[in-house]
């Protein structure tokens, strides 16, 4: 399996099927996604992102799929602590400590909870936190879905910032982790390399920083 992140929270898993996270796309990037499926962490603009404009099957919490099915887009809802299967992908919803309201024009409605996902693809699993503090059971989701890798917002102000996040590596556990949702703003500054360097010097996780676009393989344990 492939894994690149197209910036911010966006990340596009590819394999047997293309899976795009949270598409707020920068320009340059559209071109690289075709996705089979979409999947949405909260109601945030900088998460829905094109989410109504690329009009494929999306997974997210009952509120935003509702959301969706009334622009005609065929949405799969869940809610937190549940699994779905679809198109032999796994969706795994966890918690997020955020806010979800959905934003569009101005105009805002109830968008449920924020929530993250555990993805299971060709036998691999992404957990993906969405936006987020820390939050212990983050050890349960480590115990239970035993993620491969973890992408973790590290920018500070409206998530985990980077100490926040070692800790939620060390919960996790997964082998890789790769931060997300820094730099896009001033606002969101963070610092990926002191944060990669302080926490290979204390576990055994490995930090890979991706540069926008930037892909890396994954395997199957
Ligand atoms: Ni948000
Ligand atoms: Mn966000």
């Amino acid at each position: 399996m492939q894994l690149t992140w197209l910036g911010h929270s966006c990340v596009l898993l590819s394999g047997t099927k293309k899976i795009l996270v949270d598409p707020f796309i920068e320009g340059a990037h559209v071109a690289i996604t075709d996705p089979d499926i979409v999947a949405v962490t909260h109601g945030h603009e900088d998460h829905m992102g094109e989410t109504v404009a690329l009009a494929k099957k999306t997974v997210a919490i009952t509120e935003i799929a509702k959301y969706l099915m009334a622009k005609g887009i065929p949405a799969e809802g869940m809610n937190i602590g549940g699994t779905i299967t679809v198109d032999g992908v796994t969706f795994t919803m966890t918690q997020a400590l955020h806010s979800a309201w959905i934003e569009e024009a101005g105009i805002g409605c109830n968008g449920g909870a924020a929530a993250g996902f555990v993805i299971g693809l060709d036998g691999v699993k992404v957990y993906h936190a969405g936006d987020t503090a820390l939050f212990s059971d983050m050890k349960l989701i480590g115990e239970l879905y035993h993620p491969d890798v973890a992408l973790l917002p590290i920018g500070g102000r409206y998530t985990m910032g980077t100490s926040e996040a070692m800790m939620a590596a060390n919960f996790i556990g997964a082998k890789t982790v790769i931060p997300i949702h820094y730099n896009t703003w001033d606002k969101i500054k963070a610092d990926p390399v002191r944060f990669k360097k302080a926490l290979e010097r204390t576990t055994d996780i490995r930090v890979k920083i991706l540069k926008p676009g930037e892909s890396m393989k994954i395997e199957a344990e």
